[in-house]
Formats: C-alpha cells, sequence, structure tokens
C-alpha cells in the first residue's frame, strides 16, 4: 500500500509518501480500505514535535525521542471493510465504517487496521470526505462540552473557525445556547452560518479584551489560561482549555477543565446522525490526495485551516 511516513520530527517536508507493508487485521480487528482521512491539528504537532507548553519531553517519551515511533500519522479513517480479523463476527467486507484510530494512527495510508469495536457505520447518506471531517472536532467539542449547555446559556468559541471550534460553535447551536465566536473577519460569515449569534474579530478586539461574561468559555486557541479566562466568566461559568499546557491540564480543577478528549463511538455516532439529517455540517478547507501530503502539512501549519483538511488516499 502507500502511506505517508514521518521519518523524523521536523517541517512538513519530513513527510515522503513510499510503498509500505499492507497491515493485517490482528484479533478483534478489520483491514479498512481508507476512502477519507483528514490531516488535524494533533497530526502536524506530532510531525513538528510541537506540542502545547509544558508537553515536549512528555510527549517525546510517549511519542519517540527523534521520530514518531508510529511513523504514519493519522487518527481519522472513513472507508470499506477489506478484511475481516480472527474473533470478528458482525462486520462483513463491504462495509463502510468510520472512526478513530487512537494512540496506533496509521490512518494517512491506503489501508489501516482497526479494532472493531471502536467502528461506526457511515451513513449511506453522508460521504467518506464528511464522515472523516466530523470526527476530530466533533468529538472533542462533544467531549468538552458535554452537560454543560442549556438553552439560553451563554457560550463563548474562542477559534471558532478551526476542527474543534467549528463542530462546539454547531454542538451549541443546536443545544439552544447562545453563541459568541472568535475568529478573524474573513470567517465571520461562515461562523455566523454554522449558528453563532455574535461574532468578533480577534484582530479588532483581542479575547481578553471582551467586556462581557460567559457561562462557557472553550478555547480552542491557547491564548487564555487558567487565570486569565477566569475573568471572562459568569458566576457559575466554566473554562474549558482544549490547548491548555501541561500546567492548566495538571491543575485544572473546579471551574477550570482541560485534558484529552476521548475518542467515544457513542459520540461518532452522535454526530453521524446529525451529519446525516442536515443538523450539522463538516467544514471542510480542501481535500488533497495523498501524494499533495506534504502541501496538506503546510497548510495546517499556517494556523490559518478553516475546519478541517481532507486526504483521499
Ligand atoms: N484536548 C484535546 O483533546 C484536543 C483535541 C483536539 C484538538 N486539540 C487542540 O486544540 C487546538 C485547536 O485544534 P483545531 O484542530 O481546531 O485547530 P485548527 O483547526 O488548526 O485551528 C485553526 C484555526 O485557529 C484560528 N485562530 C488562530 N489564531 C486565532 C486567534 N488568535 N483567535 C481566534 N482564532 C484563531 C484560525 O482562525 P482564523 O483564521 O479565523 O483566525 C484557524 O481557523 C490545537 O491546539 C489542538 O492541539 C486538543
Amino acid at each position: 500500500m502507500r502511506a505517508a511516513v514521518v521519518a523524523r520530527y521536523g517541517p512538513p517536508e519530513v513527510v515522503s509518501v513510499v510503498d509500505a507493508p499492507d497491515p493485517v487485521a490482528g484479533k478483534g480487528q478489520v483491514l479498512v480500505r481508507v476512502r477519507a482521512t483528514t490531516l488535524n491539528s494533533g497530526d502536524a504537532r506530532i510531525r513538528g514535535c510541537r506540542f502545547p507548553r509544558g508537553f515536549a519531553l512528555p510527549g517525546r517519551l510517549a511519542l519517540g525521542i527523534r521520530g514518531p515511533r508510529r511513523a504514519v500519522l493519522g487518527g481519522v479513517y472513513s472507508g470499506v471493510v477489506e478484511a475481516v480479523g480472527p474473533g470478528v463476527d458482525d462486520v462483513a467486507v463491504g462495509d463502510e465504517v468510520c472512526g478513530m484510530t487512537g494512540a496506533g494512527m496509521g490512518a494517512h495510508a491506503e489501508l489501516v487496521a482497526v479494532r472493531a469495536d471502536r467502528m461506526t457505520p457511515k451513513p449511506a447518506g453522508v460521504d467518506h470526505e464528511q464522515a472523516a471531517a466530523i470526527l476530530f472536532g466533533g468529538k472533542t467539542a462533544r467531549h468538552f462540552l458535554r452537560d454543560r449547555l442549556a438553552p439560553g446559556r451563554r457560550v463563548l468559541v474562542n477559534g471558532a473557525s478551526g476542527a474543534v471550534g467549528s463542530a462546539a460553535v454547531q454542538v451549541a447551536h443546536l443545544a439552544g445556547a447562545h453563541v459568541t465566536g472568535v475568529c478573524s473577519a474573513r470567517n465571520a460569515e461562515l461562523v455566523r452560518s454554522l449558528g453563532a449569534d455574535e461574532v468578533v474579530d480577534h484582530a479588532s478586539t483581542p479575547v481578553l479584551e471582551l467586556a462581557t461574561t460567559y457561562d462557557v468559555v472553550l478555547d480552542t486557541v491557547g491564548n487564555l489560561d487558567r487565570h486569565s479566562g477566569l475573568r471572562l466568566l459568569s458566576a457559575d461559568g466554566v473554562l474549558l482549555l482544549v490547548a491548555g499546557s501541561l500546567a492548566d491540564t495538571v491543575l485544572a480543577r473546579g471551574r477550570v477543565r482541560a485534558g484529552v478528549s476521548s475518542e467515544d463511538p457513542a459520540d461518532f455516532a452522535w454526530l453521524l446522525e446529525r451529519l446525516a439529517a442536515g443538523e450539522l455540517r463538516a467544514v471542510v478547507d480542501r481535500t488533497l490526495p495523498l501524494s499533495d501530503i506534504v502541501e496538506a502539512h503546510r497548510v495546517v501549519d499556517s494556523g490559518r485551516k478553516v475546519g478541517n483538511l481532507v486526504i483521499t488516499p
């Protein structure tokens, strides 16, 4: 199969597309022919060894000292079952499925072996690109916003036009919250169309200069921390630091939440159902073939990606 391999940490040019041995579906696994995957902020962070403050050493220890031990990145897949491993009896060759690969990654390739019990059937009315594009930002938004939303609650999404932000605006809007999105002026219309009631241009009003307070502040940018973000909260407000530093993550408690979001197939099913019903939209910046993986990394590194970047192997 063809796969995008990261030989060592570095700029986008360290990634190359090579012939690699086909993975094999082990016990409880399924081999999926990947029709669409995404290149996320997480993939670019690993490739560039650029982690939130404090995570550099733990990141290298966990992922590899000079380069990622898992040389094929990519945490999201949508595709077709090509082979079924031992112990899997409720999945058939030809089924259309999607999901995330956890620490194993490996989806920036034509084939990926995944756990059958973590997959979700792809609804017929949702194409592979849309399915792949909703999962990463959608599951993160669901994880952080779970139990925090109610009609009329005032929610601030900082970084509203990115993968996580574009999903968070929609998840909060669907729950009836009053949503304010912070993004650049060029993305204001998009963020409004996703359900934001108000949009703030971060070039003219830095997030920390906002005069209002919010019941929920979800930061995907990393320019708020557990101290500075508190001044944006209402009396019982909660601060959700999606891109929090190591200190923010370790010290998060009470009104401040941080940490790594879970990859829950129940969230995937929820997102796909709403996508199929037209209640949610997967925002796609562009779709590129696997052969353009270096260009895809450059787009994500620019920090100006709008929504999601889809790769079709
Ligand atoms: N904790 C977890 O489990 C978890 C899960 C997923 C992601 N993350 C982290 O969350 C962060 C966001 O991820 P992502 O995939 O959504 O990123 P992304 O898609 O790459 O975000 C790009 C967006 O950031 C916006 N942006 C840049 N500077 C901004 C500013 N000063 N104010 C407001 N928006 C700004 C840009 O919008 P404009 O061009 O409109 O300015 C751009 O659309 C990353 O640090 C990622 O590592 C954490």
